[in-house]
């Protein structure tokens, strides 16, 4: 679809702050990056928000009353009202900070689960969803006897909602993804989180795929709980975030136990902490967290409204490129409208295994996923056992998209001719 919003990111000038990008290879090759879906290349600020800290500042937070432990946690605990506000949260306190989003969901299937769920209650779930938002529930049906519906996907790759009343009928939670990993699909949250709550239920998010994408509200959502991570938004590993309505936080009992997640404890007992540290056990990803923090700056500068509206052209551009290049030979998984969709493009190739194609793209310098992108039961839904995915982000332009349909050119060539 042809966008009328003209694209303000300058691809050239932006990949010099990413030094991977500019400065690897692979094979030789300059590197072509499209995998941003499964973790995303990191910036030179965000790279020297965490040097820094460590050279100047570093300290526990929490702990130590010293000008250092003093400033670490200010910087620790701004990074925490700056995910609020990146997400619209009306305050830090409903932001903690996880491992990444499949901590997310195992927190609220333990915390919230284990208090509000027992035998015969409903969890509402859609078949297009990562393993993260699958397994946890397993897990709590095996223990507790819950109950799961699961919302399927349609011809179009959009969600079927003809039967959303008749699955959110007595349910007590719906968890769905806000963009599939693998098909790139956008469902309705909106519409989906208005039919729960008239139902009763309550609506968790998984915004792993779309936090780094689109500007996100969690209050024009509608959900009750969120959840996304650091590295796949030009952050670190090893931090994510569990947004939650303040009151439903407060109410839920801690999920683990130690250091900092306490108020008081004494040989007969505990008494945890506020939230959001009553779910922040241990010393916590603190340089991880700032470096999170400064991801977050670095995509408000360019506008999240450009990064959407960049990738939107891009999208259209790849889905173009590759049906020009390669007609009936290619199968795209994924809603046709770049309005209906974020930029993961998985695909398969006649004749091709994923997998190969994936290495004789690593020959060319580009990067692609290869596999079930954790959700088997979508890759059975779409009779496949795997697809090649390629997920692009704010740091490639056509010329990414380019190499890759040449390298595809030379795949088939090398396993077809
Ligand atoms: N969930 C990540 C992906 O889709 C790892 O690749």
């Amino acid at each position: 679809m042809a966008m009328t919003v003209p694209d303000s990111i300058d691809v050239t000038a932006l990949k010099r702050d990413f030094p991977l990008l500019t400065g690897a290879t692979m094979h030789g090759q300059p590197v072509v990056y499209l995998d941003s879906a499964s973790s995303s290349q990191k910036p030179t600020p965000v790279l020297d928000a965490m040097q820094d800290l460590y050279e100047t500042t570093y300290a526990n937070v929490h702990r130590g009353v010293y000008e250092l432990g003093a400033k670490t946690t200010d910087l620790y605990e701004a990074a925490r009202a700056s995910a609020a506000r990146f997400i619209g949260a009306p305050s830090p306190s409903g932001i903690v900070f996880t491992k990444n989003v499949t901590e997310s969901f195992n927190l609220l299937a333990y915390s919230w689960g284990r208090a509000n769920l027992s035998e015969g209650d409903v969890v509402v779930l859609s078949t297009i969803e990562h393993h993260a938002n699958l397994v946890p529930w397993l897990m709590l049906r095996d223990e507790r006897g819950i109950e799961l519906r699961y919302l399927t996907m349609a011809e179009d790759f959009t969600l079927d909602l003809s039967r959303l009343d008749e699955l959110l009928d007595g349910a007590k939670l719906l968890s769905v993804t806000a963009m599939s990993n693998v098909l790139g699909t956008l469902p309705p949250v909106r519409q989906l989180a208005d039919a729960a709550h008239a139902t009763g239920a309550l609506v968790m998010v998984d915004a792993a795929q779309y936090v780094p994408h689109l500007p996100t509200d969690v209050t024009e959502l509608g959900c009750d709980f969120l959840g996304f991570t650091g590295h796949k938004m030009l952050g670190p590993t090893g931090v994510g975030v569990l947004w939650g309505r303040e009151e439903l936080l407060d109410a839920m009992p801690p999920f683990q136990g130690g250091g900092e997640m306490i108020r008081d404890v004494r040989l007969d007992g505990f008494t945890p902490n506020d939230v959001p540290w009553k779910f922040e056990a241990g010393t916590p990803p603190i340089a991880e967290a700032i470096g999170l923090g400064a991801a977050i700056d670095y995509l408000t500068t360019i506008g999240m409204d450009a990064v959407r509206t960049h990738e939107m052209q891009l999208t259209g551009y790849a889905l173009q490129t590759l049906r020009d290049r390669f007609g009936d030979s290619i199968t795209i998984f994924g809603p046709d409208d770049v309005t209906d969709r974020g930029g993961v493009i998985s695909f398969a190739f006649d004749g091709l295994h994923p997998h190969d194609i994936s290495q004789v793209l690593d020959q060319h310098g580009v990067c692609v996923r290869a596999g079930h992108h954790c959700a088997k039961p979508l890759m059975r839904v779409l009779g496949v056992g795997a697809t090649a995915r390629a997920s692009l982000y704010l740091y490639n332009d056509e010329s990414d998209v380019d190499a890759l349909a040449d390298a595809l050119d030379k795949s088939a060539e090398f396993f077809l001719v």
